[in-house]
């Protein structure tokens, strides 16, 4: 959707708070020993008390409140019995919606012990999240997105996964331009509007450069030792500094 309206921008910032303070409340509440399906319940409880809706359970029918993935785990972790160990590299992405509007966002990090490889790449995950999104302008060619991420994800020293796309979002959880590519495709001639609403969401390895549905249906794995992080937030283009909507 572009947000053309000051009810627009107010409706899609209360959803994006909402998403925003999630994140960081299930971020905090994270110890070795509690499984992926009690983080979940802190996460379905905060969405709860403000009378947000889990986006993917309701658009999706995903079984679980938030995406919670794990180690080799990408993305769409199924909250289960998984029990989540020290030193492990933990993704968390919450989208939801509030009053029609939709917000999407996503955080990457580890627990101690920590790796300096790790917590490299999740640094530099988030980095190239925010020099996109402080790059990107209305009147700029979508593809420039990708372009960018590549980019700032190999001077890092990451590859980008391919098959993982940002995406438009505001009135539903996945709306045009559906799959905004990672890297780029000079084919693409669609161009960010004023107000339009995206997610920016780079996923940046330490190998591989794609990921592989589990037979669950859902879970997005690596196949082999690489490790993936994944950075996420909405944010609305303007003709100045886009406006993040899910900050905490
Ligand atoms: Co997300
Ligand atoms: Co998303």
């Amino acid at each position: 959707m572009t947000s053309d309206t000051a009810q627009d921008l107010q409706g899609l910032k209360a959803a994006g708070q909402v998403v925003g303070y999630t994140i960081a409340e299930m971020r905090k509440s994270v110890v070795p020993g509690m499984t992926t399906a009690e983080l979940d319940r802190v996460g379905a409880a905060i969405l709860e008390r403000f009378g947000a809706k889990s986006a993917p359970k309701v658009t999706y029918n995903f079984p679980g409140s938030t995406c919670i993935s794990i180690n080799e785990e990408v993305a769409h972790g199924i909250p289960g019995s998984r029990v989540i160990q020290a030193g492990d590299l933990i993704n968390i992405d919450v989208s939801a919606e509030l009053n029609g509007y939709y917000g999407d966002a996503g955080v990457s990090f580890q627990l101690p012990p920590f790796n300096e490889e790790i917590v490299h790449l999740c640094r530099s995950t988030e980095e190239t999240m925010m020099s996109v999104i402080n790059h990107l302008r209305a009147g700029m060619k979508v593809n420039e997105i990708g372009r960018m991420m590549e980019l700032e994800a190999r001077k890092r020293g990451y590859k980008v996964v391919r098959n993982l796309c940002s995406h438009g979002i505001g009135r539903s959880l996945h709306e045009k331009p559906f799959e905004i590519l990672p890297f780029y495709n000079p084919r693409v001639t669609t161009v960010l509007q004023e107000g339009q609403v995206i997610t920016v969401e780079p996923f940046l390895s330490t190998g591989t450069d794609f990921v592989e549905q589990q037979s669950d249906g859902w879970t997005l794995s690596v196949k082999d030792s690489s490790r993936v992080a994944q950075y996420e937030h909405t944010i609305v283009v303007t003709k100045g500094k886009p406006i993040i909507l899910t900050s905490a």
